[in-house]
């Protein structure tokens, strides 16, 4: 994946592990800039442990000069302007913001969800998505070719048992997509969103967790690959996204899924 024009600049949120990760390594391997973003140690932020401090510094680590590491929570708007005056300051331009930070919730029938799952999906997973656009669009629309990709999933586009709030948080994701599509009509600057279908990362492990299931590699059988994704093959999606040569699509999601079928 060629970088926009010259040295490309993205900003990815949920980077120290898991997809967003694989999204970082991904683009910094083809000679973007990356700022990289995570919420750092914050053992109450979740139900299960997010990604770690340690983390977020060894992804950077593999790319010395090229991916700058930035702890923030996206559920806090300020942290993410600050991330991408960053992304600025430290590489000149913004090209593309990508966010994957979410978490998982869920496990009962709706009627059963706290109001703290119902706040960690809807804080982290469609704020924390508003947040990064409102902070990164400014910079995006000063690119020749802006990008801005958001992680929705499968369960954005089906009822998936006793993960209504997650479904919820996900078709959330897409139609702030499709609204900031349509907002930025006319400028060049393109919003998309990819859903992958189940995709071998702590999330998952989670969602097995939550289904009592032995290991996540039971979602396997919901797919027609028979297996699930790895991270790196979500995030080749994302990458392409990212780049100039995806112009032709914008306010529309891209299924990286495996054929997923509930
Ligand atoms: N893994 C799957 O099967 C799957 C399927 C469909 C969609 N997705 C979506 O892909 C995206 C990436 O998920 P993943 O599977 O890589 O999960 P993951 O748990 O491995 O990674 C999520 C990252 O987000 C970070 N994060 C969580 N809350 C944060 C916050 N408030 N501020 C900053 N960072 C925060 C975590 O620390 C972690 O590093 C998510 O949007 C998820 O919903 C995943």
């Amino acid at each position: 994946m060629k970088p926009v024009d010259g040295a490309a600049v993205a900003l990815v949120t949920g980077a120290a592990r898991g997809i967003g990760a694989a999204t970082t390594r991904r683009l910094a391997s083809a000679g973007w800039r990356v700022v990289a973003v995570d919420i750092g140690d914050a053992p109450d932020a979740a139900p299960y442990p997010l990604a770690t401090r340690e983390q977020l510094s060894t992804v950077a680590a593999e790319f010395p000069g090229a991916v700058v590491d930035v702890v923030a929570d996206v559920r806090d708007a300020d942290a993410l302007r600050r991330a991408v005056a960053t992304a600025e300051d430290e590489f000149g331009r913004l090209d593309a913001a990508v966010a994957c930070a979410a978490v998982m919730a869920g496990g009962t029938p709706l009627w059963e969800a706290t109001d703290a799952e119902w706040s960690a999906l809807f804080d982290t997973g469609v704020a924390g998505v508003a947040n990064l656009a409102r902070a990164a669009v400014p910079a995006l629309l000063r690119s020749p070719h802006g990008r801005f990709v958001a992680l929705a999933s499968s369960a954005a586009h089906h009822g998936l048992w006793h993960l209504a709030g997650y479904n919820a948080a996900k078709h959330a994701v897409v139609g702030l997509i499709k609204g900031l599509a349509a907002d930025l009509r006319g400028t060049g600057v393109c919003a998309t969103a990819v859903s992958p279908g189940s995709t071998r990362t702590d999330l998952l492990a989670e969602t097995a967790r939550l289904y009592d299931l032995e290991s996540m590699e039971e979602f396997a059988s919901h797919q027609l690959h028979e297996r699930l994704l790895d991270p790196d093959e979500v995030a080749a999606v994302v990458a392409f996204l990212c780049s100039a040569e995806s112009s032709a699509i914008t306010g529309s999601v891209v299924h990286a899924d495996g054929g997923f079928q509930p």
